[in-house]
């Protein structure tokens, strides 16, 4: 076996179970991996089962999966809040809050569990892969795989090696992507990668104008309609999450040492602060009545 291999169906770890990790787990136990989810929240991980039961149910529901099929599927996934759990993973996706600290916290953790061979990934939208590996145990493993949201539907998954990472780990990160039927895209590590990068002027510039009164339906209107846009730029942050998009954004800026193209916007702070999170907290730019309305597959 190749040193960073990870072989088809053999177990995979995905720490954080927010809208990303339900997502990334989902995929992996789609194409045969039996699945570690691992959250400090147990709460995260029920709403993590509710989540991935309702997206199940829908695929069933739309002939695109057999029901025992579905079955099979939501079994090859366990929930847990022990890290030691993900010793006989081949690969660990980190999908947990954008900081540093904690995401560091939990790869020297991840490590200590793990083979030394085996993969450590890490979902983040805007830090450094490179700052992140530092301090790992043989960070020659260490890659970055940026996946959108819902991960079930979006194709793209940016492949983000950083100032450590082997030839070999990229390969097998490659190939990995690949069998779950992911667009694997290289690109460098520099903060936003790509499409972080190129989206923050994107929705600064519409908070800014729904800032100076322009109604937030207006604008998305009219990135979809005429602008062949599948979501308008407001409507897609609340389903991104506010203090997700946020803490990119603010990551993003930082990055480029302050940047007035990648400056922060204060609508975008003060529905952040404000705990209007989008569609995971029922409010955000809209508002929805219906409760937690998830993306559906
Ligand atoms: P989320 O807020 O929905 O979920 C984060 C989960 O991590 C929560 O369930 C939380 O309990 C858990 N968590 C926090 N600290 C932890 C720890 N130390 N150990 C284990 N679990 C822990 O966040 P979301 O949206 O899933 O984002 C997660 C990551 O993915 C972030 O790095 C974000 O930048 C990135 N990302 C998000 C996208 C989005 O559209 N929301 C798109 C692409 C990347």
């Amino acid at each position: 076996m190749d040193k960073h291999a990870i072989p088809a169906n053999s177990p995979v770890a995905v720490i954080g179970a927010g809208a990303m990790g339900t997502g990334i787990a989902q995929v992996a136990a789609q194409v045969g991996h039996p699945v570690i989810l691992i959250d400090t929240s147990e709460e995260a991980l029920e709403r993590s089962r509710q989540s991935l039961d309702k997206s199940l149910a829908g695929m069933v529901e739309r002939g695109r999966v057999a029901e025992a099929e579905a079955a099979e599927l939501a079994a090859r996934i366990v929930r847990t809040t022990d890290m030691a759990r993900a010793s006989t993973a081949r690969l660990a996706i980190e999908a947990v809050v954008e900081r540093l600290e904690v995401k560091r916290d939990v790869f020297a953790r991840l490590a200590a569990a793990m083979a030394e061979d085996a993969v450590l990934a890490s979902n983040t939208s805007s830090l450094s892969i490179g700052a992140l590996a530092a301090g790992v145990p043989h960070p020659e493993r260490f890659i970055g795989l940026h996946f959108f949201n819902p991960v079930p539907v979006m194709k793209l998954v940016e492949v983000i090696p950083g100032t450590y990472t082997a030839p070999a780990t990229v390969e097998a990160a490659e190939a990995a992507m690949q069998r779950w039927g992911k667009i694997a895209a290289r690109v460098r590590d520099v903060p936003g990668f790509i499409v972080n990068r190129v989206a923050r002027p994107y929705y600064a510039e519409a908070f800014a104008a729904w800032g100076e009164g322009i109604p937030a339906a207006k604008i998305d209107a009219a990135l979809e309609s005429a602008g062949g846009f599948r979501m308008g730029p407001l409507a897609l942050t609340d389903l991104i999450g506010q203090d997700v998009n946020y803490g990119v954004a603010a990551n993003v800026h930082d990055g480029y040492r302050g940047k007035t193209r990648f400056r922060l916007q204060p609508a975008q702070r003060a529905l952040t602060q404000s705990g209007k999170l989008g569609r995971k907290s029922g409010e955000g730019v809209y508002t929805y009545p219906a409760g937690r309305p998830e993306p559906t597959a």
